[in-house]
């Protein structure tokens, strides 16, 4: 049986995620920052994370080449944040506070926690490629995090 497209995304919808900013720099040292909710953990021991990336972005390859990533998990006052880095530009870094992290990558200054990570395997995952990290260095912060559910951001209730 196959499945329409949007049944697809209308049964996905229904999952809530966390949203992040995921920067690498391509190769000629330029930074690339892309909004990105297809994250999760793998291992612990040895530490990996996934994210997936879609073959048609133009930092996709980026990725591949700089062979390191940063996944930086956004804050629930960061919703511009998402917007900005979900959205073609030509500097996306503007008036974003960020530091030097693994190999020179933009490391989030505000993220709720940053995640550097080497590049360990790519696997092609239909239109995405899944980029799988082994975990270098962790930045952790405290606050609530920034939700995507059934197309919308949303703030976790207590
Ligand atoms: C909430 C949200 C989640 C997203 N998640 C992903 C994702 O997991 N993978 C992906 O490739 N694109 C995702 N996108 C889309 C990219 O952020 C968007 O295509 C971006 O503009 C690509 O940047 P680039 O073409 O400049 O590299 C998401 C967008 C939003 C708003």
């Amino acid at each position: 049986m196959s499945v329409s497209a949007d049944d697809f995304r209308n049964a996905l919808s229904r999952f809530p995620s966390g949203v992040n900013v995921v920067t690498t720099k391509d190769a000629d040292g330029r930074p690339h920052g892309i909004t990105v909710s297809a994250f999760c953990s793998v291992s612990l021991a040895p530490p990996l994370v996934l994210i997936c990336i879609e073959k048609s972005t133009v930092s996709h390859d980026a990725f591949a080449d700089s062979e390191v990533f940063v996944v930086n998990m956004l804050r629930k006052s960061q919703q511009h944040l998402s917007e900005q880095f979900a959205a073609p530009a030509v500097d996306k870094f503007e008036d974003v506070d960020f530091r030097s992290g693994i190999d020179g990558v933009p490391v989030l200054k505000q993220a709720l926690a940053s995640i550097e990570c080497r590049l360990r395997n790519a696997f092609d995952g239909g239109d995405h490629t899944i980029y799988v990290g082994e975990v270098e260095t962790i930045s952790v912060g405290e606050g609530e995090p920034l939700v995507y559910h059934q197309g919308d951001y949303r703030k976790l209730e207590s």
